[in-house]
């Protein structure tokens, strides 16, 4: 599907949309943003806003471009689950034939949740994991723990030693890889927190491949998130497969490679055929360094398969003018999406039915802000948007990773509801928060 975009009437302002998930429909005048066939209007008026909605029809589209792109080599797409954990979408993921990527007890015990057979096709990362986390994921009998240390080498023998239960491992190397992105989610330079160093790895495999309980089975990597050149991730399979050759050489039996996620997505211009063909270019990247190499490659993608299919709908509740500039007040804050505080990120933000300029509407640049109380409790800054009026419902888009699962209780705002969108149907699969959820648990 190519990119669609609708221009407002007399203003000039490009409205974008996110075929499969949101397009507009509706005769000219009607014209209204829909999430497939749900019309979003409906969706604020029944569940309120801010509102969460995801498309299962754009998730199943995103995990089929993967599929299909690494056709040729044998694969596991295990999802991100940082990326939006709503067990829901995980249960949605698993019928594909996902498996998942895990960083904690806590999403380990969502897969869980899904099913205990999911446990099979789970891998493991992360710098901090606890004794007791390990326990949980060597009970359940993971597909593979990601080691990122000596120190942890350690524990986690110790571990499956007194669980007597055999841990499949890979060590997360660090390949010193200049990802291009930025600085807070680039996690593949030498002076970053992540993995061990590549020139060490050696070592650290030797000692693994004497423990009794350890059964050393692959190599990790991940370099970072939002990264839209594939150049980096070619250049550091590369290096890794250079590794596997010498940890075989050393006598190990290396069979999988865990490729760790990253690749980024288009915020802004984006269509279904650009993200398909960055899908396509990923692969042939990895791919290329693999070829007759007979390993399983595992992925760890989390942005590109959800993001594009989520929105974060508001509604616009004052327009107000502070030193000469235009502020539109909604009600959607920082606690719900915190990507533009965090890391000055950009998110389209559309109306759900575009309308003229009239006596109540602004337009023009302005900046889109919550209602928290911080300077950073933006979604834009002096951005040009079609006329809007109070009392309008906006759509944030490409709001579906890193939007929910990053969200808080911050000014005592209970979390978002989530409605999952597919075809006609749509369910509320999260909601929304009371004030009796939020203190639940305080004295
Ligand atoms: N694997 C590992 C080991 C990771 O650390 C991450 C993301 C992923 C996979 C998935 O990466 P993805 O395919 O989604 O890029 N909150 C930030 C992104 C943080 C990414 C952290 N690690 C954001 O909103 O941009």
């Amino acid at each position: 599907m190519t990119q669609r975009q609708v221009s407002s009437r007399k203003n000039k302002v490009r409205i974008e949309e996110r075929p499969p998930a949101f397009v507009y429909g509706g005769k000219r005048a009607a014209r209204a943003l829909h999430c497939e066939q749900v019309e979003l209007t409906t969706l604020a008026r029944r569940h309120g806003t801010p509102l969460y909605v995801y498309s299962a029809t754009a998730i199943r589209a995103n995990v089929l471009g993967f599929q299909k792109a690494f056709a040729s080599q044998s694969h596991t797409v295990c999802y991100s689950v940082k990326a939006n954990s709503n067990l829901s979408l995980l249960r949605l993921l698993a019928g594909l034939g996902c498996g998942f990527d895990v960083v904690s007890g806590g999403e380990l015990q969502r897969v869980l949740a899904v099913g205990p057979e999911a446990a099979a096709g789970v891998v493991y990362s992360g710098v901090g994991k606890t004794a007791a986390e390990m326990d949980l994921a060597l009970k359940a009998g993971i597909l593979i723990f990601n080691v990122e240390s000596a120190a942890e080498l350690e524990l986690l023998a110790t571990r499956a030693a007194r669980l007597k239960k055999t841990a499949r491992i890979a060590i997360r190397v660090n390949p010193d890889v200049e990802a291009k992105t930025h600085p807070y989610i680039s996690t593949g330079l030498r002076q970053h927190k992540f993995g061990v160093p590549i020139s060490q790895a050696r070592e650290l495999y030797r000692r693994a491949a004497a423990k009794q309980w350890l059964d050393p089975i692959g190599v990790s990597v991940h370099i970072g998130s939002q990264i839209t050149d594939v150049k980096p991730f070619g250049e550091t399979m590369e290096r890794v497969v250079k590794l596997i050759r010498q940890l075989r050489a050393d006598g190990l039996n290396i069979s999988f490679v865990d490729a760790g996620g990253g690749l980024g997505i288009r915020y802004q211009n984006a269509s279904a055929t650009v993200r398909e063909r960055s899908i396509r270019q990923y692969a042939q990247a990895l791919m290329k360094p693999l070829r007759g190499s007979e390993l399983h490659l595992l992925l760890e993608p989390g942005r590109a398969i959800v993001a594009a299919a989520g929105a974060l709908i508001t509604r616009a509740l004052y327009a107000k003018e502070n030193g000469g500039k235009q502020f539109l007040i909604v009600d959607a804050a920082m606690n719900d999406l915190i990507r533009p505080s965090l890391y000055g990120a950009h998110h389209e933000i559309v109306p759900l039915h575009p309308r003229v300029a009239g006596k109540k509407t602004v337009e023009g640049a302005m900046d889109v802000v919550g209602p928290i109380c911080e300077t950073g409790d933006f979604f834009a800054r002096e951005r040009e948007l079609p006329p809007v009026a109070p009392g309008d419902l906006l759509a944030i888009l490409d709001a579906g990773a890193y939007g929910m699962s990053l969200a808080s209780n911050y000014n005592t705002r209970g979390r978002a509801a989530e409605v999952l969108v597919d075809g006609k149907k749509a369910q509320v699969i999260r909601r929304r928060e009371s004030f009796e959820d939020v203190v639940r648990l305080e004295k």
